[in-house]
């Protein structure tokens, strides 16, 4: 399973980077605003930026919803550098822009999927991946994971190449539930990637090491 970092802040993908277990980076409008970068041509450095710590898979937003301007965009996000995904949101002349970058050899990230029927249709437009919203699906008290185990089932069904990615991603056991089902790629904050590394039975036990190996050096 391939772990992508939901964050454009820089100083967290060079810590996720670090970890020496990052395999992309995701990012969205929210994410981009957070950082408070300003002007096209500042965001399209800071995508740059981005690319220059990862090795590949850098996601990054259009904002425009009809075709010709997903497409005018796409093209220039993708020029920025080969690590880039564009990703596209699941309307339709965004589907219609993923059919034609995936003609043109270009990789997709169809974003803002909350159904199995979405997911379908992007994939048949040839989305590299497909981002299911677990977490927003949860907080309106439904199963964000019920869709990422039917999508690897339709997906295995017709041998789709598109890649789920679960998004929107909360805590550690959306990590471990989407591993057990097959999901492709899990995208979190790296908090959430970090709160994985905890267990208390591990701080104990590692207390207890350090302060067996100092006593038996007295
Ligand atoms: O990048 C998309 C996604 O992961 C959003 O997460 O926490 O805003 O629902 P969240």
């Amino acid at each position: 399973m391939k772990f992508f970092v939901d964050t454009a802040k820089l100083e967290e993908i060079k810590k996720a980077e670090a970890y020496g277990i990052l395999d992309g980076v995701t990012t969205n409008p929210s994410l981009m605003a957070k950082v408070g970068i300003k002007g096209r041509p500042n965001i399209l450095k800071h995508y740059k930026a981005i690319c220059d710590i990862v090795g590949d898979n850098v996601s990054a937003e259009v904002i425009s919803t009809d075709y010709k301007g997903i497409m005018k965009e796409a093209h220039e996000l993708a020029e920025i550098d080969t690590k880039i995904v564009v990703k596209v949101p699941m309307i339709p002349e965004g589907v219609k822009a993923i059919k034609t970058l995936s003609d043109e050899g270009i990789r997709t990230n169809c974003t803002l999927v909350f159904s199995a029927g979405q997911a379908l249709l992007a994939a048949k437009a040839g989305a590299s991946y497909v981002s299911p919203f677990i977490g927003r699906i949860d907080d309106i008290s439904s199963d964000g994971m019920k869709l990422i185990r039917e999508l690897v089932v339709i997906f295995e069904n017709y041998d789709f190449e598109t890649e789920i990615l679960a998004a929107s991603i909360r805590h550690p056991m959306h990590i471990v539930d989407c591993a057990l089902v097959g999901a492709d790629v899990v995208t979190c904050p790296l908090s959430v990637i970090e709160q994985a590394f905890n267990h208390p039975l591990t701080d104990i036990g590692l207390r207890n090491f350090l302060a067996d190996h100092e006593a038996g050096q007295k």
